[in-house]
């Protein structure tokens, strides 16, 4: 029999008591950081963008891709050393993990620096092989010279962000349905100053926390004075139990996480111009002249700043290797279409993003 006092105790922790313990069961850091990875290896048939994502080798050789021997990091980059002229596009990078993560599962990124500049668009984010059942998590994405990060659920018809407990704003639909507003999804935007672009650098990055669990998916993001030990220690077991509240929440309440996501492949992608950061009046908002010709054709010296710096991710589950489904399938190379924007939806997808 528990005593009395022991009761009131339980009684007043109930989260304490509810506590999800996961542990790591995946980690790309270091020079082994590409192991797991499969490049693109085409052009972006995706998104519409004038970048050709390359192979392993290219990447390799032209060192699109590689780990930094002084700071052992992982650089992923777009090319800005190449002249592209008229009618090319700009070599770059998109790889996804061989294998995907179930519900259950928590990832965290460390970075240091993120893509920006004038027709960048990156992300970094995870999706199902056979999109949109089984769902996409954006946990970092933004485009041209915007100044906060942006995270987004795309999903089949059906998942809603309901009472979300998270310091973001909404930027306009709460519905996650592809078909709801040609795609836009359900996204919220980080207010903190550091969360992208050359702030984001300028704080030395952070870390970013995505946990995908049956009771919601959230993300948090911690710059790198703020990063908890419980991150920092590389620990082999991890909590979100003690981070606070997330910056972007979709409780399950509204989106049935088990019903509308499958295990997720992550991806780390930098396209040019394309659907969002190429359409017209969305590259007016930050950013001068044509997105194509004044920026993708030219000697690439406006693509200085267009490199992730990653210096780990973790990936932690609740039911340890079972939430791990390894894959050696070429359908993880050739995802489906992401964005699945067309030209003529852009005039209502556009609105969306002036802030
Ligand atoms: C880092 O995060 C902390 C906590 O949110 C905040 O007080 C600080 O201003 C942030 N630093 C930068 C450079 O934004
Ligand atoms: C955690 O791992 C990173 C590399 O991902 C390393 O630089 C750092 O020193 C590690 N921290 C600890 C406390 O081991
Ligand atoms: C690259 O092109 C820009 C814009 O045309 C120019 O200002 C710069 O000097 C060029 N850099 C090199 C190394 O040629
Ligand atoms: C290209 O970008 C890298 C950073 O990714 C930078 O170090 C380098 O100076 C840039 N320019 C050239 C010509 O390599
Ligand atoms: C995790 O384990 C629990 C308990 O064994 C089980 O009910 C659940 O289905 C498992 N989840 C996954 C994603 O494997
Ligand atoms: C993109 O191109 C690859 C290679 O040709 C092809 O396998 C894939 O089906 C294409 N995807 C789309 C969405 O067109
Ligand atoms: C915001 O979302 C609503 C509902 O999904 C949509 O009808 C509307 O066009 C969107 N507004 C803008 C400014 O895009």
């Amino acid at each position: 029999m528990p005593s009395p006092s022991s009761v009131a105790l339980l009684s007043l922790l109930p989260s304490a008591l509810a506590a999800t313990t996961y542990d790591m069961v995946k980690e790309y850091s270091g020079s082994t950081f590409f192991t797991g990875w499969s490049f693109y290896g085409n052009y972006d048939n995706l998104t519409n963008g004038d970048a050709i994502f390359v192979t392993a080798d290219v990447a390799s050789s032209s060192k699109l891709a590689y780990v930094d021997s002084t700071t052992n990091r992982a650089i992923i980059k777009v090319d800005n050393t190449s002249t592209v002229v008229y009618n090319n596009k700009r070599n770059t990078v998109r790889i996804a993990s061989e294998d995907s993560f179930e519900v259950g599962s928590v990832w965290i990124a460390d970075m240091y620096h993120v893509p920006y500049g004038c027709s960048v668009w990156p992300a970094f984010w995870s999706q199902a092989p056979d999109w949109p059942t089984g769902g996409e998590i954006d946990t970092f994405e933004h485009w041209n010279m915007e100044l906060h990060n942006q995270m987004t659920l795309h999903t089949d018809a059906g998942c809603n962000q309901v009472s979300p407990v998270q310091t973001s704003t909404i930027i306009n639909s709460t519905d996650c349905s592809y078909l709801d507003d040609s795609n836009a999804g359900c996204s919220v935007m980080d207010p903190a100053s550091a969360s992208y672009g050359a702030a984001f650098a300028a704080a030395q990055g952070g870390a970013f926390v995505t946990e995908f669990s049956e009771a919601g998916i959230s993300v948090w993001f911690f710059n790198r004075s703020s990063i908890p030990t419980s991150i920092s220690s590389n620990a082999s077991s991890f909590t979100t139990d003690d981070l606070g509240t997330p910056v972007a929440n979709w409780p399950t309440g509204g989106c049935t996480i088990d019903t509308y996501f499958k295990a997720q492949n992550l991806i780390f992608d930098i396209t040019l111009c394309g659907d969002a950061a190429g359409a017209t009046s969305v590259f007016a908002q930050t950013c001068d002249g044509t997105c194509y010709t004044d920026y993708v054709v030219g000697n690439g010296s406006v693509y200085d700043n267009a490199y992730f710096d990653v210096a780990s991710v973790r990936v932690y589950s609740v039911n340890g290797s079972n939430t791990v489904v390894s894959s050696t399938s070429a359908a993880l190379v050739f995802p489906p279409n992401v964005w699945a924007w067309g030209a003529a939806a852009l005039g209502s997808a556009v609105a969306l993003f002036v802030l």
